[in-house]
């Protein structure tokens, strides 16, 4: 997904800042990359293509300049070419604009310019942005001026940024889609996610919807849309630029399926008390009890939120999971009593906002489960819990999935009013259990095994079913082979068809009363000669109907499933690198999806 980069310093830094903060952003997803840096003219570069192709179209002479903006786009109107990346500028090159999110409102916008004479070079929705800027200039507005009138006609979701040839100021406004500015010793910043600048500050502002910025290098003032000046707060960011690092990983993935462990106590820190069973989350002390809970969530997330509904319904409070790309308030029972809950790591995917949105108007009660301080999911929502895996740079979602999956656990106690004692002992002895996991995975030699087949299959049920989904979803995301997940029973009534000697079936068997019914799911995949990976806390009696075992420790029929995922998160891992895949950047996809 498209990432902005801005930075205006006296320390003859922009090259180097905007660079460094397109590989910071690298993790978003994109397919082309460019820079602005406005110097008594416009200096425009752009690339299809990696980071590092646009770095070595750069001059040799460096950069120079005071203010600069950068991109790296992921193609939404028009394919990923040079002339469709960012930044785009008027006909006079009298600004360059980046911008992140959709101008719904761009073909009307577009075919009024062009009829005034402006003449487009793309085909994206963000050129109307500079040819309105250029409008106003024409009629003797200030930067400043012309920005905002420019701002004031998009429809649809934006960050927008600008620099003026002349002007050490860069101009961002936000509507909908992130931006955070960051606050430096020799200069100021601006990015769609920390993580672009983190190198050099920790100390941030985050821009609200409808709020413009003017960043120079002494300072930052934020405006409302009326222009009257905001006060800000100032917060200072946990993370430390290590973190955001492969620590000696070949693939962010890797590290980041080995920081489960870490993750899991952060997540569990200070909020589960095994002693008397009671699980305390303070930011959801405001919390009153609700009605039923309603899930909306896309992706990795949704299947978080499969297995988290499950685990509501059997502490007894009722709960339903919808894609959130499918959730309309209009057609389900969503009041006042309801509490839907987003869970987004990113707290940005768009079609995750939309629907939260739609619960908020129609005045349900909303909670932002995410991983990401300060997104708009955790600033939109009535209340916010946060899953606290620390930064996930890999686009395949894997430690915060694990987070998601108890944090959610404990959200349904918090709902239930309380829990057994024995599920909190469980939930604390986690994380060493998924360490056990990693340190003992032959996950290794079985994706060996399996590497050269056409299709895999992956079977569970009841907390199984969700981990089922996820692990398909896995595969087919980082070694491009068909991957398809089920639920256990659902196998008989349509996939068995495609089932054979060359599509492995992985089947999490743990410990639960159904654990006897996937065996007989597994005896009819073995039928049709399909070669069965059974992953189990069971290994002595399931390995006798099983190819391979991949095994994991007991923590108990809702929370062994945590652990079967973590062993096919290493299979796909595996397999993908064996394949020689582009792990941490799987092809067409984003790890922020913002546009619906
Ligand atoms: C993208 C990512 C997935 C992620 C999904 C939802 O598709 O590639 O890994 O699960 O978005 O993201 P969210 O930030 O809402 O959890």
């Amino acid at each position: 997904m498209c990432g902005i980069i801005g930075y205006t310093g006296t320390d003859g830094a922009v090259g180097d800042v905007l660079l460094t903060g397109l590989e910071g952003l690298e993790y978003r997803g994109y397919d082309s990359a460019g820079v602005a840096i406005a110097d008594e003219s416009l200096a425009v570069h752009k690339r299809e293509g990696e980071v590092a192709a646009l770095e070595a179209a750069l001059p040799d002479t460096g950069l120079g300049g005071t203010a600069g903006i950068g991109h790296t786009r992921w193609s939404t109107h028009g394919p990923p070419t040079d002339a469709n990346a960012h930044p785009h500028t008027d006909c006079a090159e009298s600004v360059a604009v980046v911008h992140n999110g959709i101008i719904e409102n761009y073909q009307t916008l577009r075919a009024d310019l062009e009829a005034g004479g402006h003449e487009f070079t793309s085909e994206t929705d963000t050129e109307v942005i500079p040819h309105l800027i250029e409008t106003a200039l024409a009629t003797g507005a200030s930067p400043e001026a012309a920005f905002r009138e420019a701002v004031s006609q998009l429809e649809g979701s934006y960050a927008v940024a600008a620099v003026f040839p002349g002007s050490e100021t860069v101009y961002a406004a936000r509507h909908e889609s992130p931006l955070v500015l960051g606050i430096g010793d020799d200069g100021h910043y601006l990015a769609s996610d920390v993580p672009a600048f983190i190198e050099y500050t920790d100390r941030v502002v985050y821009l609200e919807d409808g709020q413009f910025a003017r960043v120079n290098p002494s300072g930052i003032v934020v405006t409302d849309a009326q222009g009257a000046v905001v006060e800000t707060a100032v917060e200072q960011i946990a993370w430390d630029p290590e973190d955001a690092g492969k620590a000696g990983y070949d693939h962010y993935m890797l590290k980041e399926i080995n920081e489960q462990p870490q993750a899991l106590r952060q997540c569990l820190r200070e909020r589960v008390s095994e002693l008397d069973g009671t699980v305390t989350i303070d930011e959801l002390a405001a919390l009153e009890p609700t009605g039923p809970v309603q899930f909306v969530a896309c992706g990795t997330s949704y299947h978080a939120a499969l297995y988290g509904a499950r685990f509501l319904r059997a502490q007894g409070v009722p709960a339903q999971c919808f894609l959130a790309s499918e959730y309309t308030v209009d057609q389900l029972p969503v009041g006042e009593e309801t509490l839907v809950v987003g869970v987004t790591q990113s707290g940005e995917t768009a079609d995750t906002m939309s629907a939260l949105r739609a619960a908020n108007r129609v005045g349900a009660t909303t909670l932002a489960l995410t991983n990401t301080v300060g997104s708009s999911a955790a600033r939109e929502c009535d209340h916010v819990m946060y899953i606290r895996a620390g930064p996930e740079i890999s686009v395949a979602a894997t430690k915060t999935f694990a987070s998601q999956q108890v944090a959610l656990a404990m959200l349904a106690a918090t709902l239930a009013g309380e829990t057994p004692t024995a599920l909190c002992e469980r939930l604390r002895a986690l994380p060493d259990q998924v360490q056990q996991v990693l340190d003992m995975s032959n996950a290794r030699a079985v994706a060996e095994a399996y590497e050269a087949s056409d299709a895999y299959f992956f079977i569970g049920r009841g907390y199984n079913a969700p981990v089922a989904l996820e692990g398909a979803l896995k595969m087919k995301e980082i070694t491009y082979k068909h991957a398809e997940g089920f639920a256990a029973g659902e196998l008989k009534h349509g996939p068995l068809a495609l089932v054979g000697e060359q599509t492995p079936v992985f089947a999490m068997v743990t410990g639960d009363a159904s654990a006897s019914k996937t065996l007989g799911n597994i005896k009819e995949v073995e039928a049709r000669d399909a070669p069965v990976v059974a992953v189990t806390d069971s290994p002595a009696v399931v390995g006798q109907y099983a190819d391979h075992v991949l095994e994991v420790p007991s923590a108990g029929p809702r929370l062994t499933p945590v652990l079967a995922n973590v062993q096919l998160q290493l299979v796909a891992y595996w397999v993908a690198n064996r394949l020689g895949r582009s792990i941490d950047k799987p092809r067409n996809l984003a790890k922020s999806v913002t546009v619906e």
